[in-house]
């Protein structure tokens, strides 16, 4: 089992999507371990998008994730990080399957809803650690566990 961090980004949230997102992930099986609805400021927001420095659309990335208040999770679940990633769609919206959130909630790439850490190794903890102290995560088990692994 595997955590991931997810992010509503500040057009999702003021668009009123938290409730589908959460929704989605939530009847796949994922299992909610940390939320908060928090203001991102312009340190964290460099300190998140850090491998994005050097690109031309840094400032816009960085001026657009602290616009509003942004809802930052951790969800759990078999192979969470691909799973996460596969359901948000391509970066692009305009190239994201239908059925993806990006591919179902979005039209641009500077508006794309959601964040979830990618595959890189390390990449999952790391933004984990950046948004949630420890105690803020919770450990326990869903009922329907038994039902959802073999
Ligand atoms: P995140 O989950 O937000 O990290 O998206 P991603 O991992 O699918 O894409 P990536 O990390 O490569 O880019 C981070 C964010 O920068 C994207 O979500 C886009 O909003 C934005 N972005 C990426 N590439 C471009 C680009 O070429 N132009 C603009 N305007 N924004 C971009
Ligand atoms: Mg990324």
């Amino acid at each position: 089992t595997e955590r991931t961090f997810v992010m509503v980004k500040p057009d999702g949230v003021q668009r009123g999507l938290i409730g589908e997102i959460i929704a989605r992930f939530e009847d796949r099986g994922l299992k909610l371990v940390g939320a908060k609805l928090m203001r991102i400021d312009q340190a964290l927001a460099e300190e998140h998008y850090a491998e994005h420095t050097d690109k031309p659309f840094f400032e816009d990335l960085t001026d657009f994730i602290t616009s509003g208040p942004v809802l930052a999770m951790v969800w759990e679940g078999q192979d969470a990080i691909a799973q996460v990633r596969t359901m948000m769609g391509a970066t692009d919206p305009a190239e994201s399957a239908p059925g993806t959130i990006r591919g179902d909630f979005g039209l641009d790439m500077g508006r794309n809803v959601i964040h979830g850490s990618d595959t890189e190794p390390g990449s999952a903890e790391r933004e984990i650690e950046l948004f949630f102290d420890e105690e803020e995560l919770e450990d326990y088990e869903r009922i329907d566990e038994a039902w959802l692994y073999e």
